[in-house]
């Protein structure tokens, strides 16, 4: 998704504000663009399609001097990825520049009217409308920068977080936000700007988020103010970020999904420490303990996400209702939001994202509060929007993923889910002693059995260049395993840009069958657990139609081995856990598939990590 970095103090601003932008990059994006306000107080603006890089190139003859800027990389919403569509924009008299992350709903009706009064525009966006609306209410109203953003804000109807440069002016920046995440780094005589921390944290550990409707003025060598749009003074909150820089580097991987895929058994451990304790018979999550008299009585849970997240859910619901016997919903976020959904006030509505700012997951959220049902959220970054509006919650606490295909993310969210089932069973009593510390006891070993299913990825590694040919693929498996089919899946269409399809593996006769022949591969998910003998007949099925199976199978198994063409063995667990060890081996596959096709596993085409727009 669109990335935000601004700069005013006394050094250069644009080597900064580039280095920003390569920090964002993992967001995805389709083109860049800076603008600097130089010694004279002019602003230049130099933008274009395609990556950081290309940026780069094209200031190379140009004035990039300034301690002031502003700088982006756009995901297109609104008209084309190309150079003019490309932030910052200006004004239609040159004297401000922007830039935004979000979408401006009503930008047509402003539009509409701005050129009735004269003005011109020169790409199709609705940030160029907003920093038009911003000049003429500046010149119509003769007010300052910030009372003009305030008055163009409360005309505008959607999310942005922007950051506008005034000509003339070389020591400010104005910004603001709404529903799209703004954070301002405060240094030492220096001030930065960044939609998320990523650019920041290598300079300053202090941060202000900004909050909905919020107008920030940033000024060289002042303390910061900030109002809201409607004008009332509010106090900023500068708050310390844990994230370290070396979190952020590729530690020798070549690929920060490899990186994440590795630390996998480390970040589960993390995610667990403090919460199950030393003699592994004991699980307590504060947000559930905290609020225990709502998950006792709730009726119902509903779980809202999107992606990746959404696949956690539905092993959520598999975990919750077989262990607390509490009915659950998992929802599309994006469809829960615009169907009317009937909620109550005694249901419990669980929100995960790793991101904390996915846009459809926070209107979800809004909706759920609206109606009265209690809020809990499973996040994974610290601070950011929907763990501040939740009314409680549990963090995954998996470092930042770069990635933007999920890998560590998505086992911390089924390891806060397995926590959460492990404390609410306890609290109902509607878990047996024997199997709740049986359970506790598996989950603390599933690190160390994670760290031996890595040791498959050399065999992985080896058999993905065989399915590069392929067009299509099915990925199969029951109960617990059914959503880690759909991950799979999800996994190798991002990165590899191969068609696949999840599906249960019972649901293959009802259609997906016909598609199977020598050329389909086939992956199961097949461990020696609950239902294997009738996946050992789908399995069959496939076979018979000579379908190419490549399988996930528990270590020692020999039937599932030999109806195989591929086997992957993964060490034995509880079956519920089975998804927490299941999916590694279909990271590594859809990773080194998507390597052998020369892909850019980090960065897929059109794929953004953090999804702020809906
Ligand atoms: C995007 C990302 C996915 C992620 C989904 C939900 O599509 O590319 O990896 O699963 O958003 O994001 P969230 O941050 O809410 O988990």
């Amino acid at each position: 998704m669109c990335g935000i970095v601004g700069y005013i103090g006394n050094k250069e601003a644009y080597p900064i504000l580039i280095k920003g932008l390569h920090r964002l990059e993992y967001r995805g994006y389709d083109s860049a663009g800076v603008a600097l306000v130089n010694a004279e107080g002019n602003i230049n603006v130099y933008k274009t399609k395609g990556k950081v890089d290309d940026l780069e190139s094209f200031t190379k003859d140009k004035d990039i001097s300034g301690t002031v800027g502003i700088a982006h990389t756009r995901w297109a919403t609104h008209g084309e990825p190309n150079d003019v569509n490309a932030h910052p924009h200006y004004s239609q008299s040159k004297s401000l520049a922007i830039i935004h992350n979000g979408i401006i709903e009503n930008y047509a009706i402003i539009k509409k009217d701005l050129i009735k009064r004269g003005f011109e525009f020169q790409s199709d966006t609705d940030t160029e409308v907003l920093v038009q609306l911003i000049e003429y209410i500046k010149t119509t109203n003769k007010v300052d920068l910030q009372r003009a953003v305030q008055l163009a804000l409360t005309q505008v109807i959607g999310a942005y977080a922007i950051a506008v440069v005034e000509k003339g002016n070389t020591n400010q920046i104005v910004a603001a936000r709404k529903a799209s995440p703004l954070v301002i780094g405060v240094g030492d005589g220096e001030f930065f700007l960044a939609s998320d921390a990523t650019p920041i944290v290598e300079y300053t550990k202090k941060v202000i988020y900004l909050n909905d409707q919020e107008v920030a003025v940033i000024t060289r060598n002042e303390e910061i103010h900030i109002k809201t749009i409607s004008d009332v003074e509010t106090t900023p909150v500068v708050k310390e970020i844990e994230m370290s820089l070396n979190e952020l580097e590729r530690g020798g991987f070549p690929h920060f999904m490899l990186k994440e895929i590795y630390e996998q058994p480390r970040r589960i451990a993390e995610a667990m420490r403090g919460r199950i304790n030393v003699d592994r018979n004991r699980v307590s999550l504060a947000g559930i303990i905290d609020n225990k008299e709502k998950f006792i009585n709730a009726k119902r849970i509903i779980i809202v996400a999107c992606g990746t997240s959404w696949h956690a859910g539905l092993i959520g619901e598999y975990l919750i209702e077989e262990f607390c016997r509490i009915p659950v919903e998992v929802e599309y976020a994006s469809e829960f939001r615009y169907r009317n959904p009937i909620i109550h006030k005694d249901d419990i509505v669980i929100a995960i994202s790793q991101s904390g700012e996915t846009a459809d997951t926070l209107a979800a959220i809004e909706l759920a509060k609206k109606s009265g049902a209690f809020v809990y959220g499973i996040c994974n970054v610290v601070g950011s929007s929907i763990p501040r509006n939740t009314d409680s919650g549990t963090y995954t606490h998996v470092g930042p993923e770069i990635g933007v295909a999920s890998t560590k993310a998505f086992t911390a969210q089924v390891t806060v889910l397995a926590l959460m089932t492990l404390t609410i069973a306890r609290l109902k009593k509607t878990i047996e002693d024997d199997l709740y510390k049986r359970l506790i006891h598996e989950l603390a070993e599933i690190p160390e059995k994670m760290e031996k299913t890595l040791a498959t990825n050399a065999k992985i590694k080896q058999i993905a260049p065989i399915f590069t040919y392929a067009k299509n693929f099915i990925y199969l498996g029951r109960g617990y395993n059914y959503p880690v089919a759909l991950e799979g899946a999800l996994k190798l269409k991002e990165i590899s840009y191969i068609h696949a399809e999840g599906y249960p593996a019972a649901e293959m006769k009802h259609g997906p069958i016909a598609l199977i022949d020598a050329e389909m591969p086939v992956v199961f998910i097949a461990p020696h657990k609950g239902i294997y003998e009738k996946t050992l007949s789908n399995i069959q099925e496939v076979k018979a139609r000579k379908g190419r199976v490549f399988s996930i199978i528990t270590q020692g198994d020999r039937e599932v081995r030999k109806l195989s063409d591929f086997c992957i063995s993964i060490p034995e667990t509880e079956e519920c856990f089975v998804p927490l060890l299941a999916s590694i081996p279909l990271q590594l596959l859809a990773y080194h598939i998507a390597i052998a096709k020369e892909c850019n596993v980090d960065q897929p085409r059109n794929l953004a990590k953090s999804v702020t727009v809906e």
